[in-house]
């Protein structure tokens, strides 16, 4: 870049080479001096800059001062009811950025992604993204939040990352279904909301948008237990009833009173995020130690405890050739198929007094399936 503005040849505004102007044609002495100049130039920058030269990509915020950040972000294959106002986008003919003009093969796919998102981070406990486009929840995740590298450049390099999107890192537990939840006075409104914006509370967001003339006020919080998520509703309109309505997802109302409503949501979704930082879980033999490492990055440790606790899910401890009683099969023993059927097909059979469909379904391979049961296995 530094030899171009160098070169009398190129004019200055322009920053990419074109094939005649690679530093090849370039002179010996002119190659020798941006050589030296660009040294001279990337050690002053060390000795003022420290280690880095960005932020930090992956900043998380806290239960009492929460983060936000309005960016874009993957979309998760949300439901089409779920983003029933979002454009689809459409491919754009490419471009050569050396001479600007469109080129008339081949074009630019669109990106999956939410534009107009806020996304907030309550540290490990709880992260959200709430789309200002729909007015909703669009999904929940623990242990994580974005990954800026897109935007902000890598640390080390300052270089950007693929496209403009940031990417999540963490444990997806939660991803809103079907229509929008919220049931005003006996009816569920599909219809545009209009976003009014959002404020902070005490530090915590408050996210308001009006729909048939009253502004309904939202505010969404980690619940009690982990991976939990409390959403509370307020009408302006104070003699309004409001209920919840999601037959896709298990929720507790814990408040309801004239004019607001406040519920619980259970985890819904497993998936696992890991930002720019490609996980690198090749597996050369099955064992348990590597079943503890697909434990916390398949994310089963959102809801199986190891200690005998109890959570979403059974506990682990224990679990290994225990009886199990299926009101349909009578006694089962939980031997090594039953751990595999457990983990392939989730809902070939569901434990009693736990919730039918909550575990997800995983692509995992043989010896990732191994090794989660020789990790239960360990658990006497
Ligand atoms: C979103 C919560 C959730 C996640 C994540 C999850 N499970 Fe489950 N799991 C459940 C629930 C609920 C049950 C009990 C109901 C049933 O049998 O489907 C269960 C049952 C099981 C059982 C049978 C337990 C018994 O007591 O009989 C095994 C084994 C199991 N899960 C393994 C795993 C593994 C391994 C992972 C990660 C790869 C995982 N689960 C991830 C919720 C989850």
């Amino acid at each position: 870049m530094l030899c171009l503005y160098l070169n009398p040849k190129q004019p200055p505004h322009r920053f990419l080479l074109r094939e005649s102007q690679r530093p090849s044609v370039m002179t010996i002495e002119k190659t020798f001096f941006c050589l030296s100049f660009s040294l001279l130039s990337a050690a002053l920058l060390q000795a003022v800059q420290p280690d880095y030269i960005t932020y930090e990509n992956k900043r998380m915020g806290t239960l009492d001062t929460p983060y936000l950040l309005r960016t874009y972000v993957p979309s998760l294959e949300l439901d089409e009811e779920v983003l029933a106002h979002h454009s689809r986008g459409f491919s754009s003919p490419r471009y050569s950025p050396s001479n600007g003009r469109l080129s008339t093969s081949g074009s630019y796919g669109t990106i999956p992604v939410i534009p107009a998102a806020i996304s907030v981070s309550y540290g490990p406990r709880l992260a959200f993204v709430w789309d200002t486009t729909e007015c909703r929840l669009l999904y929940a995740w623990a242990n994580g939040f974005l990954d800026m590298e897109s935007h902000w450049g890598s640390p080390q390099s300052g270089r950007r990352n693929g496209n403009y999107s940031a990417r999540l890192f963490g444990q997806v537990f939660y991803k809103a279904k079907g229509k929008p939840p919220l049931q005003i006075n006996g009816k569920t409104h599909s219809g545009q909301v209009s976003y009014h914006g959002n404020k902070r509370i005490q530090g915590h967001p408050e996210f308001s948008y009006s729909i048939d003339g009253r502004t309904i006020t939202v505010t969404i919080k980690p619940g009690p237990a982990a991976q939990t998520v409390e959403v509370q509703y307020v009408s302006s309109n104070e003699s309004d009833v409001l209920h919840y309505h999601d037959p896709k997802t298990s929720f507790e109302v814990i408040e309801s009173k004239s004019g607001s409503v406040k519920v619980l949501l259970s985890p819904n979704a497993a998936e696992t995020y890991h930002g720019f930082k490609k996980p690198n879980i090749k597996i050369e033999q099955a064992s348990a130690k590597v079943g503890k490492t697909l434990y916390t990055t398949y994310g089963c440790i959102a809801c199986h405890t190891l200690d005998g606790s109890k959570n979403h899910g059974p506990t682990f401890q224990g679990l290994s050739n225990s009886k199990r009683e299926f009101p349909s099969l009578g006694v089962v023993t939980a031997d090594e198929n039953y751990l595999r059927e457990s983990i392939t097909s989730p809902n070939a059979k569901t434990v009693p007094t736990y919730t039918p469909g909550m575990m997800p379904a995983y692509p995992l391979d043989g010896k990732q399936v191994d090794s989660l049961v020789l990790f239960i296995q360990s658990f006497k």
